[in-house]
């Protein structure tokens, strides 16, 4: 058969609500048009993001059953380190909230004023943890990256020249870790080839430097792997996975993503040295070693979904269904960052709308344009999320549409073609936004704006 089906079926349901525009526009106005202050009973189709908001199996919610909510050394802790190790083979394992108290702890054990931590690109809250601890942090996406219509299969590949430049420049006593995020959030949840990560060890391994993942994504990306990069085809995904954690000196990984929970988060590092201090600062402000500021129930659930992630039938479909969508809205002639993402759809929001400028924000237009038409909730990744506090405005005007992990069906996603086709035949009406509330950092989250 060539249909690609959703590996399961459904066993317990949550009801969703159309609204009426008159609603959505009072929800609009209420909210400032950002879409993160819209309470989700007015959302139909909730693409904000994958991060928490997947489903999860009857296995993980039984294991939540089975939580031991010991303060020290429970049962659900040694499974969870017991499958973290297997997967990524690092004997030291700390639980966290989420990916951010992960990366926390690593920037306040690594980072510091005066250094420099390159990445094939930042997510937004690893940059503002890199920068919270005083380092500077610098994106060295490869040059296809910025092109949208650009189909190479690895676009979230680290620039290795700019990386060995980079060294030279600033010295390796300034760089704490040279980092790759896996797969590249704010590039369009492009994948990272296995050859290019082989190669930025290589570097690192020839200058002294550490080398942290960012591993959110790392089954989907392993999947990409395994699709489309010469030589990988026949091996498995653990096999694959393994190898990547392998290369690495630290993980930080938010388990909201391919940990298939709703909360929680791992950080990995080989060096006593630093996990001692690692740890010290995890009991000061999350919780103790074995348990990291979550319950014995939620580690349970992540061991749980660590092991359901690998499964291929899973990957397949994932990855096929997030190209699906793809695929609809380049047959409209939307034009999408190509080839399509493991977790997303990321729209071109200045192909969209040429006729508004990045200073008023182009992506924010779709995404209050794609909610007034259809109750659907998308995420601005450009201006808005990037272009505070002095930086630049970025390469990419970006419209994220996230999918949630084992969450909605075919007919959702072939409604959400529907209001772009919609929208797109209308989008000339779209109009511009300014903002006219902002705080200092992080300000996606809470600006109010005003349409032009
Ligand atoms: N790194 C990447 C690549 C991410 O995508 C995220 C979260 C984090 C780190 C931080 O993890 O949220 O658990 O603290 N991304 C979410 C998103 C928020 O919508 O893409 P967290």
């Amino acid at each position: 058969m060539k249909t690609i089906i959703e590996p399961f079926r459904i066993k317990s349901v949550e009801p969703i609500r159309m609204t009426t525009r008159e609603e959505r526009e009072a929800a609009l106005d209420k909210a400032g048009f950002n879409l993160f202050k819209v309470p989700a009973r007015d959302v139909l189709i909730d693409l904000l993001t994958d991060s928490g908001t997947g489903a999860m199996s009857s296995e993980q919610w039984a294991g939540m059953m089975r939580g031991d909510e010991s303060y020290a050394g429970a049962r659900s802790f040694e499974r969870f380190e017991a499958v973290l190790q297997e997967i990524t083979g690092f004997a030291h394992i700390l639980p966290t909230h989420q990916g951010r108290a992960s990366e926390r702890l690593l920037f306040e054990v690594i980072g510091g004023p005066g250094l420099v931590v390159p990445n094939n690109a930042h997510f937004d809250t690893t940059r503002a943890n890199a920068e919270h601890s005083g380092c500077e942090a610098v994106d060295l996406p490869i040059a296809e990256a910025k092109d949208p219509s650009s189909r190479h299969p690895f676009k979230g590949d680290l620039n290795i020249p700019a990386l060995e430049a980079l060294i030279e420049k600033v010295g390796v006593e300034r760089i704490p870790a040279v980092m790759i995020t896996i797969t590249n959030n704010s590039g369009g949840g492009q994948p990272v080839s296995l050859g290019n990560m082989r190669a930025v060890r290589e570097v690192c391994d020839r200058h002294g430097l550490r080398l942290v993942l960012d591993a959110c994504r790392f089954a989907e990306n392993a999947w990409f792997i395994k699709l489309r990069e010469p030589g990988q085809a026949h091996r498995t995904i653990p096999e694959i996975v393994r190898e990547v954690f392998d290369l690495a000196d630290g993980v930080t990984i938010s388990a909201k993503k391919d940990g298939m929970v709703n909360i929680g988060g791992v950080l990995l590092l080989r060096d006593e040295t630093l996990f001692q201090k690692a740890s010290e600062l995890l009991i000061l402000t999350e919780g103790y070693v074995t348990y990291g500021g979550l319950a014995g129930r939620d580690l349970e659930a992540m061991a749980q979904g660590f092991q359901e992630v690998l499964d291929e039938d899973y990957l397949a479909y994932r990855i096929r269904s997030t190209a699906y969508l793809g695929e609809k809205l380049l047959e409209l002639g939307v034009q999408i960052v190509e080839p399509p993402g493991g977790h997303a759809i990321y729209v071109d929001a200045k192909a969209f709308c040429p006729h508004i400028p990045p200073a008023q924000f182009p992506g924010q237009a779709v995404v209050v344009g794609l909610y007034r038409e259809g109750g659907i909730r998308s995420c601005e990744i450009g201006s808005v999320m990037f272009g505070g506090g002095g930086h630049a405005a970025p390469a990419l005007e970006l419209v994220r549409l996230a999918i949630p992990r084992r969450t909605y069906t075919q007919s959702h996603i072939d409604y959400v073609v529907e209001v772009f086709e919609a929208l797109y035949a209308k989008r000339k009406e779209l109009r511009g936004l300014r903002i006219t509330e902002e705080p200092p950092a992080l300000r996606h989250f809470t600006a109010r704006f005003q349409e032009l």
